[in-house]
């Protein structure tokens, strides 16, 4: 139904993306990226009486920990764990580092912080680079215009006091640089449950002064699956030779996993989450999962994390929910013996990293709120390529050209669900010998 009705514009969808190239914006409404997972660059300083092995330095300077793929080579992974992981203190609720490390987020306001997750900008670790790109192309300025907001993404919002204090301020000053100009957020993945978080706890006139809307690329609204096996086997980062437990105790220490797990609010307690022989999961059980690996801490940290978003009370600003669809995504674990025999993984519909589910829950606003929600669907775009691919790219673009007012947003739409509908691209996870960095 919608199909022919698209297909009938297509036409014209593509007469407007030969005009587009050469659009000027009237306004530039300052843009603010906000990072998922793994988005942010972090840098450590040690002064540490121990270290995991003797080649590990224990004292030094300030120097990159994240992304440093120097440090993620197996001769050095290990130390690099015991330097990234954070230890849980159940008495307080919070996580810090271990003794003797210390690090700290670098590039707060600067675009360019998150435009690359490594410093030195290496092709593999292009975050937001293409989107910013092509807002530059636009007219948009790195000095002037577009803002970057890392944070440290090991931790979840209950851990994030400063950052959504530091949010709110660089939100009142981007409007403030560019004549009271209200602001854009574009988020990423965990970016876009962090928002929200930050959102709800805002009054309604604040919002309406200094937002002009939020864009979400992949938002894991309601967590997923896939922080479950990420906890369980580790994700040895694709393409790279690096051990697989060394990441394992790092991606364990974090509360941001344990935010991303699938939520009560979406998962149903009949529904087997991991399967077994010997036992069965579902999302009620993720405690009892933890356990099985003799992991408690994981435990604590969901119990603190798990109603942070759980209601996705709605934002309260105009939104633009993008995300990819019909890349397999794991749905499901099965164990022959849990946890000794390991999971095979069953997929479902998803980008790849997030179920189907959790990325489309951003519609129910629609219903909750007098600002407008928009939902943008790219087949085949999987949770990283939403950043890179052109097509996606191009998209996002689009998107800020029709917020400007420049063109109505309902014909932005459906002019790039056309051109998404009709490219059918094959789909081709990883391209090349790119490793794959997973950032949720
Ligand atoms: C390093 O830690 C030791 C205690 O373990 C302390 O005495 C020393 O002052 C610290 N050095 C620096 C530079 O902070
Ligand atoms: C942003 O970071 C880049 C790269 O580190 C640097 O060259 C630039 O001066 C920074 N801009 C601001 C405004 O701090
Ligand atoms: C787990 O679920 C599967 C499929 O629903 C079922 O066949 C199996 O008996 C269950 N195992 C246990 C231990 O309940
Ligand atoms: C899973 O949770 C349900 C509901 O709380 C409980 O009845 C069941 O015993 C739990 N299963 C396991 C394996 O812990």
């Amino acid at each position: 139904m919608a199909g022919q009705k698209l297909t009938s514009n297509l036409m014209l969808g593509a007469f407007i993306l030969y005009l587009v190239p050469f659009v000027c914006l009237a306004v530039h409404h300052p843009v603010i990226f906000v990072p998922g997972d793994g988005g942010s660059q972090i840098e450590a300083r040690l002064n540490k009486t121990s270290s995991p092995h003797y080649m590990c330095a224990k004292k030094s300077d300030w120097f990159d920990l994240w992304l440093n793929i120097e440090l993620m080579m197996p001769s050095a992974i290990s130390c690099w764990a015991d330097n990234m992981r954070l230890m849980y203190d159940k008495e307080t609720h919070t996580s810090h580092s271990p003794p003797g490390v210390e690090t700290r987020v670098v590039g707060w306001g600067n675009v360019s912080s998150v435009e690359y997750i490594d410093p030195s900008q290496n092709g593999y670790s292009v975050y937001f680079h293409k989107i910013a790109d092509r807002l530059r192309k636009l007219g948009y300025k790195s000095d002037k215009n577009l803002y970057g907001a890392p944070y440290d993404f090991r931790k979840a919002p209950n851990e994030l006091a400063d950052f959504f204090t530091n949010m709110k301020t660089l939100v009142e000053k981007a409007y403030g640089e560019n004549d009271n100009t209200p602001v854009i957020l574009i988020c990423h993945s965990m970016g876009a449950p962090n928002m929200l978080y930050f959102l709800n706890r805002q009054k309604q006139a604040w919002k309406d002064k200094y937002i002009r809307a939020m864009v979400t690329l992949a938002g894991v609204w309601a967590g997923t699956v896939r922080a479950m096996k990420v906890f369980a086997v580790g994700d040895n980062l694709g393409a790279w030779l690096i051990s697989t437990d060394s990441i394992k105790i790092e991606e364990r220490s974090n509360p941001s996993l344990a935010f991303l797990m699938p939520s009560e609010k979406l998962w149903s307690e009949d529904e087997i989450l991991v399967e077994s022989d010997n036992v069965n999961f579902t999302v009620k059980n993720i405690s009892e999962f933890f356990n099985g690996y003799a992991y408690p801490d994981m435990s604590f940290m969901r119990e603190d994390t798990k109603d942070l978003v759980k209601d996705l009370k709605a934002p309260g600003v105009e939104v633009y929910c993008l995300h990819g669809a019909s890349v397999p995504t794991t749905e499901r674990m099965v164990y022959r013996s849990f946890p000794a025999s390991g999971p095979n993984l069953i997929y479902g519909d998803g980008d790849g990293t997030v179920n189907m589910r959790s990325l489309v829950a951003c519609n129910k606003w629609s219903q909750e709120q007098r600002q407008p929600v928009h939902h943008l669907v790219l087949p085949h775009i999987d949770h990283l390529a939403i950043l890179t691919d052109s097509h996606a790219t191009e998209a996002i673009k689009k998107v800020i050209i029709s917020i400007t007012g420049e063109r109505e947003t309902s014909e932005v739409l459906e002019d790039v669900q056309n051109e998404e509908e009709s490219a059918r691209r094959p789909f081709i996870p990883y391209p090349g010998l790119m490793p794959r960095i997973d950032i949720v």
